[in-house]
């Protein structure tokens, strides 16, 4: 039998939210994604495509890291996951401000969010950090959403492909196929991130199948396509079904639209019914 890929959707709080608005949030999705998935058809169906089952999506919520312990709480005992926006590439030691792999899990964290555009572009961080920062996430046994994606300028001169497989080569580096399980990626265009801009679902599946391509060639077919690859930048509610209805797109990092819960639950709805097959 073939397995499919979970559709898996991640929300991305960013620097927003205060504790008590983040507990709020994660009390608002967790009480939605308990609820028994309804008859089709029914008033709420779709919104709690989140909990357990194959027919559902994957949900992991990103909060700050100060509120993680507390969201972790919130979502103790459902489906859903947890995790922190960054990790320093070193054990410990003195590295002001950062925060460790082992401090995430301590906190409650299972996943890490690594090369989102805002950290290679906006805090100058390198492929080459970025794939430290990989090698650092799986062996600590976090579970990581890997970002790739070109700017507008790169996209212009006809470099989007080699731009991702650049950084995909500098972040795999180290990541041998038998923890590839372990990796979700995100193709998320610098110009699409919190712009109000999407990339066209077919643009956007261009850049997956790309995407998909490198990974089989790194790896092998197989691993390939058991690898979630998610769309972000300016999903919402009303473009999410026309990308996760795309061949290569098996859900979606969301950043503004993870900060109201309806907005977020009728993406994962959208998102919970379009698991693809393996080919
Ligand atoms: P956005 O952010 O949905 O606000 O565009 C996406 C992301 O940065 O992951």
């Amino acid at each position: 039998m073939v397995p499919a890929r979970r559709p898996f959707v991640g929300g991305n709080w960013k620097m927003n939210t205060l504790r008590a608005s983040a507990v709020e949030l994660a009390q608002a999705i967790r009480r939605a994604c308990d609820a028994p998935l309804p008859a089709p058809g029914g008033a709420t169906e779709g919104a709690a495509r989140c909990a357990n089952g194959p027919e559902r999506a994957e949900v992991v919520l990103f909060p700050p890291v100060p509120y993680l312990r507390d969201v972790a709480g919130v979502l103790a005992g459902s489906a859903i996951g947890v995790g922190a926006q960054d990790l320093s590439a070193e054990e410990r030691g003195a590295f002001t401000g950062q925060v460790s792999a082992e401090m995430i899990r301590d906190s409650g964290g299972e996943w890490v969010i690594i090369g989102h555009s805002e950290r290679r572009h906006g805090a100058g961080e390198s492929d080459e950090l970025c794939g430290r920062k990989l090698t650092r996430a799986l062996g600590s046994e976090l579970r990581t959403i890997f970002c790739v994606g070109e700017t507008w300028e790169e996209r212009s001169a006809g470099k989007a492909h080699e731009v991702n497989r650049r950084q995909l080569e500098a972040g795999f580096r180290e990541v041998g196929a038998e923890r590839l399980g372990e990796v979700v990626v995100a193709y998320e265009p610098v110009w699409a991130i919190g712009t109000g801009k999407t990339a066209s679902a077919s643009d956007a599946q261009e850049a997956h199948r790309s995407i998909r391509e490198w990974l089989a060639n790194r790896y092998d077919l197989r691993s390939a396509s058991g690898v979630r690859i998610l769309y972000g930048g300016s999903v919402n509610a009303a473009n999410a079904a026309a990308l996760f209805s795309e061949e290569d797109i098996d859900g979606g990092l969301i950043g503004g639209a993870s900060l109201k819960a309806a907005d977020f639950l009728a993406i994962v709805a959208a998102c919970g019914a379009t698991a693809k097959v393996e080919r």
